[in-house]
């Protein structure tokens, strides 16, 4: 039956029969707010991403208690710390930025959902997310006794969820082992499965001081142009004791996110990341498009693609215009 007894501008007609038909939702519940974390007791404005700051423990403290008023369920934590080193020893620190963090946040907010990123290359004075060799290549074993040990200290401060964005072969089943290993069995793994090798994280490597001091992430992330390897890459987390896979960025990769969803039928998030974020603040401060209509787009599209949870730094602010 095609037009005209098909006219489906019928359903179009007002909000009311619109949002009965609508598909997707966009709620405050799938949503996680990113916050940068840093020693001291300041606020420090990142250039690249307006509105975003890098917290000392006590402002991330009051900032996370926001976000969960407003119905936001979850933080992601990024440590900055104040002192890098080539063994990234600031990441497994027991009383290291991120395990200070978590202990403050959930002692104030017992109910938010605290995950942690779990990375070396804020930590590691080259800015790679692994221990380098001395001919500049990446050790991919030994970077997963130095990831596990830095999961290990994220959960024993109280990390709801450890999130290894390392792209290193076998992390996974490294981090479950010792997770279970040193009594830490319930903590769930959120793996940034098909994370790629993206120029959208330009703004992160500001906020974070964590763009490498020599060559790039290829070796380790995923090339832009795949997507079946992406696919295999989730299946692999999945098989190693994943609990949610990732995909990362998530605009340009949306249809990464529908393929994993399809594919792994876990729970998938999609990260929203600094680059995406900074281009929708630039082009709304020129005037070039309505600001909050294109983050909730946005938003929405990822959600349509499959994408169980988001990860963006607009959560707080979307969280209150859903409200
Ligand atoms: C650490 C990490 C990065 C991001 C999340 N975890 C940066 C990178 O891989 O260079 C990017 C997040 C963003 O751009 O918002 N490996």
């Amino acid at each position: 039956m095609a037009f005209p007894a098909t006219r489906m501008r019928r359903l179009r007609s007002t909000g009311l029969l619109r949002a009965m038909v609508r598909e997707t939702e966009l709620s405050a519940s799938h949503l996680v707010q990113p916050m940068f974390v840093e020693l001291g007791t300041d606020r420090t404005p990142i250039a690249a991403m307006p509105g975003v700051e890098r917290l000392s423990i006590s402002h991330a403290v009051e900032e996370a208690g926001l976000a969960y008023e407003l119905g936001v369920p979850a933080v992601l934590l990024f440590g900055v710390p104040a002192e890098k080193d080539e063994k990234a020893s600031g990441a497994y620190d027991d009383e290291g930025v991120v395990a200070l963090a978590v202990r403050a946040i959930k002692e104030a907010h017992p109910e938010l959902v605290v995950i942690t990123d779990v990375c070396l290359c804020a930590y590691t004075s080259h800015g790679h997310c692994g221990v380098v060799r001395e001919d500049a290549t990446v050790d991919n074993d030994v970077s997963l006794e130095l990831l596990a040990k830095a999961a290990i200290s994220h959960a024993h401060a109280g990390a709801d969820a450890v999130a290894p964005s390392d792209m290193m072969d076998g992390r996974v089943g490294a981090l479950r082992a010792q997770l279970d290993a040193e009594g830490a069995k319930d903590t769930p793994i959120v793996a940034y499965s098909a994370k790629f090798a993206s120029a959208f994280y330009g703004p992160f490597r500001e906020a974070a001081g964590s763009a490498p001091a020599f060559g790039d992430r290829r070796t380790y992330q995923m090339d832009p142009a795949n997507a079946d390897e992406a696919v295999r890459e989730a299946l692999l987390d999945v098989e190693e004791g994943a609990d949610v896979v990732m995909v990362k960025p998530a605009l340009a990769y949306l249809d990464v996110i529908r393929r994993v969803k399809d594919a792994t039928r876990v729970p998938v998030a999609a990260y929203h990341v600094s680059g995406e974020y900074a281009m929708i603040e630039a082009a709304a401060a020129a005037g070039y498009l309505d600001r909050r209509a294109a983050v909730l787009e946005a938003l929405t599209s990822i959600r349509r693609a499959g994408a169980d949870i988001v990860i963006t730094y607009h959560a707080k602010e979307v969280a209150g215009w859903l409200q």
